[in-house]
């Protein structure tokens, strides 16, 4: 696809690039991994350094137009790989990682794809598959039970309403075929008078997570981002909502931390740590960004760079949102 027809597409504003780029610093070259390419923001910067090789990965299929169009630009710099990122071990050459970026959640171009389903302004029937799925929101919405609907919202939603509005799916489903539109009206008369968020944001969101099992493919990304990146390298994750962030923030206080240090290791070399954390609060977009690409008001940038090649442990993070884990498990009814 040439870059004619890709920009005649939604354009996706890359969030918190310049905050983004100064952090992982691709002036100094080296190889870095761009977990979620999208339309190529982040990795089409990157490679503007000419020392510098991009690994990029999506699970998106649409993506793939896009990493074509840089493939012809910057041939052997940049590899493509239309997968999870909780496959990143899998890349061939291993070595000289100097960074790993993840930009979560979707693109713009995602949400306004209406054969996805991703927005509450959709209708037809349900999806929210992002690529490389095994189930979609209208086999969640049509197989669980009330239980299991409600912790989905509940626990990946927080929504105060989840009781109801699952209680009211499983009633109608037994009548009618739930489709977008359905879900939204039942949420809609389930939360009469809340107006301040848009009132189907939590169950879209909820149903979106546990449709691309955001939990797990996080967790397992961090993990393995923490085992590749080299000496000095940096791990840098855009989040957008508070579940997300709060999985990043464990983990980089957990790996900076002494008790992430194996405890076999002997007290006397407990002396250096593994990883420091870059910026204590994370960064957010500034006014002027916020004026101009409206999804980056909910942008939290964290980063963390490794400091040695001290043993470190990660099993903390898997026990520390094992709830959430075990709410994804419910999938294997399906
Ligand atoms: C916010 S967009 C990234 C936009 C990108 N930074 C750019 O500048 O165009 C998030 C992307 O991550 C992808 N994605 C989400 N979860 C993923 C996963 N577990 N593995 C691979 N890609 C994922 C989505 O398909 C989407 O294209």
């Amino acid at each position: 696809m040439s870059a004619a027809i890709a920009s005649e597409k939604i354009k996706h504003y890359p969030v918190l690039l310049n905050e983004l780029i100064s952090i992982i610093s691709p002036q100094n070259g080296g190889t870095f991994i761009d977990c979620t390419f999208g339309q190529g923001g982040y990795s089409n910067k990157i490679l503007q350094f000419p020392k510098t090789k991009v690994i990029a990965f999506d699970r998106d299929e649409k993506s793939i137009p896009y990493a074509k169009n840089l493939k012809d630009k910057f041939k052997s710099r940049f590899i493509f790989y239309n997968k999870k990122f909780s496959q990143i071990s899998e890349i061939e050459n291993k070595n000289n990682i100097k960074g790993i970026i993840f930009d979560l959640g979707f693109s713009y171009s995602q949400i306004k794809d209406s054969s996805k389903g991703l927005s509450f302004n959709d209708t037809g029937r349900l999806n929210m598959k992002m690529g490389l799925n095994n189930f979609s929101a209208h086999d969640v919405i049509s197989i669980l039970n009330q239980e299991n609907l409600e912790s989905i919202f509940k626990h990946f939603g927080e929504e105060q309403k989840s009781k109801i509005i699952s209680k009211k799916i499983v009633q109608e489903r037994k009548k009618n075929v739930i489709n977008t539109e359905d879900l939204v009206r039942i949420i809609n008369q389930s939360k009469k008078n809340y107006s301040k968020i848009e009132k189907s944001t939590k169950i879209f969101q909820a149903l979106r997570m546990f449709v691309n099992k955001e939990i797990s493919e996080l967790i397992n990304g961090l993990v393995k981002a923490s085992k590749l990146i080299e000496i000095n390298g940096i791990i840098a994750l855009v989040t957008f909502h508070s579940i997300e962030d709060k999985i990043c923030k464990n983990f980089f206080s957990g790996l900076s931390s002494y008790e992430s240090i194996s405890r076999y290791i002997p007290e006397k070399k407990k002396d250096k740590l593994s990883f420091e954390i870059i910026n204590k609060k994370p960064i957010t977009a500034s006014s002027e960004e916020m004026k101009k690409n409206f999804p980056s008001r909910s942008a939290k940038l964290r980063a963390i760079i490794k400091k040695s090649n001290n043993s470190f442990d990660t099993d903390f993070i898997f026990k520390k949102f094992q709830k959430l884990l075990n709410i994804e498990k419910l999938s294997s009814k399906l």
